[in-house]
């Protein structure tokens, strides 16, 4: 255990697919690494049981590897962080079982991370030899994922507020359900991103959501997408193969300009300038490229994570454990996690 003003954290993330381990200390990363599970590709989503197994498998040498290329030994950790939820319970399990018999074995305080709160929060993690520039207080982030789409009040580390969310499907959900019904891969995101570079966002309309407030929906656009490819394959049944570059990037263009009407809409109501961004589906070049767009139109000052940060990783929850460890918020050695838990 340290005894200067260097505190060392070990994060652990294993609320789905993603076994990660990462070592903090203060906030500048040491190490954070990833074992990724190719095990769902041929089932087309995750299966819960075949990823509880898989994190099973990968956690101690996921941990080990994060400890030996941080360049410390375990009993150099001052304490240890794990994600609680959400997420799948099985996978949940692996890696809040894991922290607690580490926990116990070095005799070190553990914090629980939501992972919400962490992919927040990962816009505070420096790199060493960086420049870094962390969002100020309060901030607005869109965090967007495969099962969230929320506009998030972030008035410090330790209170967010959601003033705005997704009353059905989520972005990445649009993305990828689009995605399943043109016979692309999974996830269908990142497939959808690379066919829309050469594709033309005005090939054609979908319907945009009508939702008071700063609420999002992309069911209609789901059913708007299955329409238009229905029609057009009645006279066409090549029609998907021959338009899939205009087709993604039109649904690609929907989906962002429904994303940032109501995070404009935020910004301005709440006088707020900083805004970031945060989750799965902020990998989306067009996304970005929108972000770096509103940064010069409306003067924001804007907040990409690095790719690295956009998906599951521990790195973030060992960020948002720091934050605990300083207010010494720890949590007890009976913890469970929770498969669903809000932010
Ligand atoms: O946060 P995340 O890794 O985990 C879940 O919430 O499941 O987000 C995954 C989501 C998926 O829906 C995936 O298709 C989407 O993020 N995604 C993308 C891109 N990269 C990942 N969506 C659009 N464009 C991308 N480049």
């Amino acid at each position: 255990m340290s005894h200067s003003n260097k505190t060392y954290i070990l994060g652990i993330e294993s609320s789905c697919d993603d076994t990660s381990a990462s070592v903090i200390c203060n906030h500048t990363l040491l190490s954070n690494v990833i074992a990724s599970q190719s095990v769902h590709n041929a089932y087309g989503g995750v299966v819960p049981e075949l990823a509880s197994r898989a994190h099973q498998q990968n956690i101690i040498p996921v941990v080990s590897e994060a400890i030996k290329r941080a360049g410390i030994v375990a009993s150099d950790l001052d304490a240890i962080a794990f994600t609680r939820g959400p997420g799948l319970l099985g996978s949940l399990l692996v890696g809040t079982s894991f922290a607690k018999g580490l926990s116990l074995s070095l005799g070190i305080p553990m914090m629980e991370v939501n992972h919400l709160h962490a992919h927040v929060l990962a816009h505070f993690i420096e790199e060493e030899g960086e420049e870094h520039c962390s969002p100020r207080f309060p901030f607005l982030c869109l965090l967007v994922s495969g099962g969230n789409s929320q506009i998030v009040l972030v008035k410090s580390p330790y209170e967010m507020q959601i003033i705005g969310q997704t009353i059905d499907d989520a972005a990445g959900e649009a993305f990828d359900k689009c995605a399943k019904v043109m016979g692309l891969g999974y996830p269908g995101g990142p497939i959808v991103n690379k066919l829309a570079n050469e594709g033309n966002p005005h090939a054609f309309a979908f319907s945009k959501p009508h939702v008071p407030g700063y609420d999002y929906s992309f069911s209609g656009l789901k059913t708007s997408f299955l329409y238009t490819l229905r029609d057009h394959l009645k006279d066409n049944p090549h029609f998907v193969e021959q338009h899939k570059a205009d087709l993604c990037a039109s649904l690609q263009a929907t989906v962002i300009d429904i994303l940032m009407h109501k995070l404009r809409k935020a910004a301005k109501e709440l006088g707020i300038n900083e805004v970031a961004v945060a989750g799965g589906v902020s990998a989306n070049t067009g996304l970005r490229d929108a972000f770096a767009d509103h940064a010069r139109r409306y003067r924001w000052n804007i907040y990409i994570p690095k790719f690295a940060y956009t998906t599951d990783n521990a790195a973030m929850v060992a960020m948002s454990g720091y934050f605990k460890y300083v207010q010494n918020d720890f949590c007890p050695i009976d913890a469970v996690p929770f498969a669903r838990v809000t932010l």
